[in-house]
């Protein structure tokens, strides 16, 4: 190509207005790196940096279920002025450990939980004041608890969605794969009789049909599914013979089963796909947008980095779109999805036959 037409060419590139933007959960991003749920989420100075950095929405902390119940034992056994007034009242009558009978164990159980709750609330209330991009909150649960009581107050505080975190680890010999996941569907049916923000489900993958499964999760109404969560994982110290945590962090190649997954997923199920696990850099947020996500989730990477590295992340996406011509997140989104590729069997492939005869 001659010089002249070289520079027209970069010239168009160059001129190619970029829109980062897309809908993701029915709400409007700038953007979709969503900074993800974790402690980093949990501060107003926290959130108020990663939107002046460009992230597109963030998902705050989780309410923990066990977090509620730690709270509430922890207020049991205190010296708070409701705990010892119920006290004083059974004074003689039983002994501090047995008091917590029905009625004084049921108010002073909502007491503590209130107590958690409100600094939730008001962290949702304070971000929704503070800023402009969507705030989406998150509870973390893996039973049927009182979650739509609190999704019902999440609401109210103004979050824009609720992202709910299960993620029940199948390891219980006497229960079946679908009564394990009749408690998914259950949580999902209970919440959402009782707010009308869109809900997202954070899940891993362990069912005994992810697709069949994934599927019909997305038929229940829900808004979205982020796919995956990233457990805790143990590992064994073998000099001191113990079991241990493992990397609490992920690495940057572990997107490849949200990869996957999102890729043979895209286009039949009946809600978003935001991909979690791994996203650590502008390639694998442009890979999981090809595979077919609507966004990216990102927790690990800036516990590794800090929020700082967004905007170069942004820009990565940005420049790319530009070099391949793509003005909107629209013209490549699922591009490269399992119902979209040559040879959707790539996806599904698990063996490594060809690479084991030909690798020394
Ligand atoms: C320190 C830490 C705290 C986390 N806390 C939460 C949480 O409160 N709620 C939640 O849904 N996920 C939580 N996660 C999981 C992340 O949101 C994310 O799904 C997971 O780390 C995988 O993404 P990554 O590879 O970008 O880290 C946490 C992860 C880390 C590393």
């Amino acid at each position: 190509m001659s010089k002249m037409l070289l520079n027209l060419a970069c010239e168009k590139n160059n001129s190619t207005m970029i829109d980062l933007s897309c809908k993701y959960l029915g709400l409007q991003l700038r953007n979709p790196v969503i900074v993800g749920s974790s402690g980093l989420t949990s501060t107003i100075a926290n959130l108020k940096h990663i939107e002046a950095l460009g992230a597109g929405a963030v998902v705050l902390k989780s309410i923990f279920e066990e977090q509620i119940r730690f709270e509430s034992d922890k207020f049991l056994q205190s010296d708070h002025p409701e705990v010892k007034s119920w006290q004083d009242a059974f004074q003689g009558i039983v002994s501090k450990t047995e008091f917590y009978f029905d009625e004084a164990y049921n108010y002073l159980t909502s007491y503590a939980q209130e107590h958690t709750l409100k600094q939730y609330l008001s962290l949702i209330s304070l971000a929704k004041e503070e800023l402009k991009i969507p705030i989406i909150a998150s509870i973390n649960c893996n039973t049927q608890y009182d979650w739509q009581y609190f999704a019902k107050r999440i609401e109210n505080a103004g979050a824009d969605a609720l992202e709910l975190n299960i993620y029940i680890l199948p390891s219980d010999f006497d229960k079946s794969g679908i009564e394990i996941e009749k408690t998914y569907f259950d949580i999902i049916s209970e919440v959402q009789k009782y707010i009308t923000i869109p809900v997202s489900v954070k899940t891993g993958y362990y069912f005994s049909s992810v697709a069949q499964t994934l599927l019909k999760l997305s038929e229940t109404g829900i808004a979205g599914l982020t796919l995956f969560n990233r457990p805790y994982n143990p590992d064994i110290d073998i000099e001191n013979l113990k079991v241990s945590a493992s990397n609490m962090f992920s690495s940057e190649t572990e997107y490849s089963h949200s990869l996957r997954w999102i890729a043979l997923l895209s286009g039949r199920l009946k809600c978003d796909i935001a991909a979690s696990t791994g996203v650590h850099n502008y390639e694998t947020v442009v890979k999981q947008l090809l595979a077919g996500a609507d966004a990216v989730h990102m927790v690990s990477v800036f516990y590794k980095h800090h929020f700082d590295i967004i905007p170069g992340i942004i820009n990565g996406v940005e420049t790319w779109m530009k070099n391949h011509n793509f003005s909107t997140i629209a013209d490549y989104k699922g591009l490269l999805s399992g119902t979209k590729v040559n040879n959707p069997a790539s996806y599904e492939r698990v063996q490594f036959l060809r690479l084991f005869s030909s690798v020394e």
